[in-house]
């Protein structure tokens, strides 16, 4: 790829043809488990025959009609979707960074509603996030993660409107949430700033306070959504009930998709013309959403991926390696740290993603030291084996 494609992600040099399951096969016919999923996007893995076969008969009926029009894939997947999650209504789009951008829209007018509808910039329109967050590469969504990495002179300026508080810090709620904030968008697990779980107890109390101040709840959903830390949607678990969820990754399997999903006050705030996109929640996008749910919604499919993931975290522990630190998640998001200077010669999570890919297993980092495990769904135990299998020899290589 490289002279032909903008060398923006700085791609490992391996080139994939194919894949069954949780395994990944490149053009030297070399196989790899996958412990990435794309990035929490393979949910059901690859080539699973009941999504492969819904992109065939979606491809043979209709792939795309445009927003002029209703589809009849559209119309199922979202009223799947709203039963699923308990929310009320749906925008679909095509990314997380769109979705997100759809919800800091929704909480602005829904700010301006409350301030009376003023010719200017309403009074309440302060979006507050986490630090250590992430919430996309799209202008507004960069300016909404928390990590100064992410603010770079070279795309400014970017737009105001932002507030940064720190998770944990219970004293901060008091003065964070006054009566310019329109909306708290939180991630219970922060994905991309380093697998950090939040405290359910913290994030209730910020829930809290954002709604006494009269702004939304806003969960980005897009990493812990469908099915990745054990429940359809974490902020279940964590114990509040987001007027917004935002979703994307996994929600089509593999398709590219988003959604931001409203209820309660949130419901109604958006009306025709208010945001659009072309290609969203078209119907093949849809009908590949509806095998999504389908599969995640079957009895036991979420309590095995907790099983799973318990068992990755026991596994890695019981090695007792002393250059491994904090092994932390929910179901299969999970983090790993690395010590580098317990190592006999130190090594960061990119150098040990290298020589892990090397010995044919796919793994992710978030951030400098931090190992990053989000395997698809449907893992198997004998391929959660064999990718250990090889971290292990990995490891104690190092
Ligand atoms: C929590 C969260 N929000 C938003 C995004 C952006 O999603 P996308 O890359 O689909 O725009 C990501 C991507 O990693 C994410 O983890």
């Amino acid at each position: 790829m490289a002279g032909f494609v903008v060398n923006n992600y700085g791609s490992f040099p391996v080139v994939f043809v194919s894949g069954k399951g949780s395994t990944l096969t490149d053009r030297d016919g070399k196989s790899y488990i996958d412990f990435v999923a794309g990035i929490g996007v393979n949910c059901l893995g690859h080539g699973h025959p009941a999504l492969v076969k819904a992109v065939q008969d979606q491809a043979q009926r209709a792939l795309h009609v445009s927003n002029y029009y209703l589809s009849d894939r559209g119309l199922a997947f979202a009223e799947a979707l709203l039963k699923a999650t308990g929310m009320e209504r749906v925008y679909f789009c095509n990314s997380g960074a769109e979705a997100n951008e759809a919800a800091i829209k929704l909480a602005r007018k829904y700010g301006w509603l409350a301030s009376g509808s003023p010719a200017g910039t309403a009074q309440r329109h302060v979006i507050v996030t986490l630090e250590k967050s992430f919430h996309g590469r799209t202008i507004a969504t960069l300016r909404a993660t928390g990590q100064e990495v992410f603010h770079a002179p070279a795309f400014a300026p970017y737009p105001e409107g932002f507030r940064h508080i720190r998770a944990g810090d219970f004293g901060c709620l008091s003065t964070a949430f006054d009566d310019t904030v329109a909306a708290l968008m939180i991630e219970c697990v922060q994905g991309e700033g380093g697998v950090n779980p939040v405290d359910p107890a913290w994030v209730r109390a910020a829930a809290e306070a954002a709604r006494n101040a009269g702004a939304l709840v806003i969960a980005d959903e897009v990493q812990t959504g469908m099915g990745r830390t054990g429940a359809l949607l974490a902020s279940e678990s964590w114990g509040i009930e987001p007027d917004v969820v935002t979703l994307a990754k996994a929600i089509a399997g593999g398709i590219p998709a988003g959604a931001c999903a409203f209820r309660g006050k949130a419901r109604d705030v958006f009306v025709s013309g208010d945001h659009q996109s072309t290609f969203a929640g078209n119907p093949l996008v849809c009908a590949c959403g509806l095998v999504v749910l389908q599969e995640l919604t079957r009895p036991g499919f979420l309590s095995g991926v907790t099983q799973k993931g318990d068992a990755i975290k026991k596994t890695i522990a019981s090695w007792n390696l002393p250059f491994i630190a904090n092994i932390r998640g929910a179901g299969l998001m999970l983090g790993m740290d690395l010590v580098p200077d317990a190592m006999k010669s130190p090594k960061n999570a990119r150098d040990v993603q290298t020589l892990c890919l090397n010995a044919g297993l796919c793994i992710s980092t978030a951030g400098e030291n931090t190992l990053r495990f989000l395997p698809p769904l449907v893992i198997t135990g004998q391929e959660i084996d064999r990718g250990l299998a090889i971290f292990k020899t990995v490891l104690e290589s190092l």
